[in-house]
């Protein structure tokens, strides 16, 4: 296999294209509250989080939903942080993060799909949309997705605070 995610020169490129920037613990608790309020969160359900960082919103969905929680990740020192975590939690065996190329990674088992893209990642990330499955749920941080609309059957903005407006979508 071609692991092309592990040449030095993509990772950096990558990481410029899409920079860590956490999404803060307030706001993760406001989405959760959200898809539990709306029915939308079952124990045992699987979550992806392209693009996870430290592991905070893997380790709260396993740790506070139960969900499977999945991350993937490039940046090996934020894998490591998110590791650690997960071991210290006692949580390896709901929530994992792995070193893996968040735009060419099959996503189409997942019911949720936790991302936090830049408008200029849109490009990239169009044949993402298009593989999650029917009904499933994609969350994305502080920048609306209606360029692809023509996918979503519903779609809710989440109130949390003003920098980090939060928009939600469900699959047709
Ligand atoms: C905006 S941050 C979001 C972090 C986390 N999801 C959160 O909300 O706290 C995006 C993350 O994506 C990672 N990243 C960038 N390109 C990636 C790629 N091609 N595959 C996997 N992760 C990537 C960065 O290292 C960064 O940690």
């Amino acid at each position: 296999m071609n692991e092309y995610w592990k040449k030095e020169s993509w990772k950096i490129n990558t990481q410029e294209a899409l920079p860590y920037l956490p999404t803060p613990i307030t706001v993760i608790e406001s989405i959760f509250k959200f898809l539990y309020a709306k029915g939308l969160i079952k124990k045992g359900q699987r979550l992806v989080d392209l693009g996870a960082g430290d592991g905070r919103v893997i380790i709260y969905a396993s740790e506070f939903y139960s969900l499977i929680s999945l991350g993937l990740e490039i940046n090996e020192n934020l894998i490591k942080t998110a590791e650690s975590e997960i071991k210290r939690k006692n949580l390896s065996d709901l929530c994992k993060i792995k070193e893996d190329d968040l735009f060419n990674y099959d996503i189409s088992e997942m019911d949720i799909i936790y991302c936090f893209f830049l408008p200029s990642n849109y490009t990239y990330c169009s044949h993402v949309i298009k593989m999650v499955k029917s009904g499933g749920i994609v969350i994305n941080i502080r920048w609306d997705l209606k360029k692809f609309k023509k996918y979503w059957r519903k779609s809710f903005k989440i109130k949390t605070d003003e920098h980090f407006p939060v928009y939600l979508y469900i699959k047709k």
